[in-house]
């Protein structure tokens, strides 16, 4: 029992792969969930009728978290239609790979702002909410919870991934930072470092059998992760039960951070 029931989410980029399975999941416990996404509507839609249909409650929300004025518009659209937001699950998040001789500025920039500074907006608005309203005792322990989606990249150097990999390792930071500066109220701030999980980002590195090969030399474990994985996760991080916790990143890679190429060399 996370008691998690009435509180209400935000999760960015819902509409597809690891938000899309937190977003189910957080309905699943009787949080009221925002769905963020900015293309494919109709996946959002389907997501919404699928909550629907087991008992849950949920809204699409059309914003990209890279916009200023859009992130705005979309908290506020949110709090007039379920009154405040308790978690925020800082979700959204794309690739755009490409050697560094080769990389554009505009794949540069749009990987940071998306990435980055989305989460720095989101983080922003939500924070001024939970300020406002502060501890209600009987929603939560904490004012407020946030999870930055990192990745295994925030620690791992990933070449040829440069900008992907620059901005998970701001997103350490950003959610370390914010945990220290709102700590004392009572607002937590944590992140989740995914591995290689099976969803549309990563799909050339699991869609044939010599790539999956490949892909689990990685992975100690021996399997990829999955969106529900990941889930999970989030819904214990967004809990009480995890109420002593801040300012921390949970890996959940399958041992992919244990420098597996070591296990028989070094
Ligand atoms: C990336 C995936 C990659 C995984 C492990 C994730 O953050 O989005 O493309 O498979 O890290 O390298």
């Amino acid at each position: 029992m996370n008691n998690l029931k009435g509180q209400v989410a935000l999760v960015t980029g819902a509409n597809s792969g690891i938000g899309k399975a937190v977003a189910m999941e957080l309905a699943t416990q009787g949080v009221k969930v925002g769905i963020n996404y900015v293309s494919n509507p109709e996946a959002t839609d389907q997501i919404i009728h699928d909550i629907k249909k087991n008992g849950g409650e949920a809204i699409a929300l059309q914003a990209d978290v890279s916009k200023e004025d859009q992130a705005q518009g979309m908290f506020k659209t949110l709090i007039e239609a379920y009154g405040t937001i308790d978690i925020l699950v800082n979700n959204a998040g794309l690739q755009r790979d490409s050697p560094i001789q080769d990389m554009t500025l505009a794949q540069w920039q749009l990987v940071i702002d998306v990435n980055l500074t989305g989460q720095f907006l989101c983080a922003r608005e939500a924070v001024k909410e939970f300020l406002k309203r502060g501890v209600v005792a009987e929603r939560s322990k904490a004012a407020g919870k946030i999870i930055c989606m990192s990745s295994v990249h925030e620690v791992i150097p990933w070449g040829g991934h440069v900008n992907y990999a620059s901005s998970k390792g701001g997103i350490m930071l950003l959610m370390k930072s914010l945990a220290q500066e709102l700590s004392p109220k009572k607002i937590r701030v944590n992140g989740i470092g995914p591995g290689a999980i099976q969803t549309p980002i990563n799909h050339q590195a699991w869609e044939t059998p010599e790539a999956l090969e490949k892909l689990l030399t990685l992975i100690p474990y021996q399997r990829i992760g999955q969106p529900e994985d990941v889930a999970k996760l989030a819904v214990w991080l967004a809990s009480d039960d995890s109420d002593y916790i801040t300012g921390t990143t949970v890996f959940i890679d399958g041992g992919m951070t244990l420098y597996p190429g070591f296990s028989t060399n070094g």
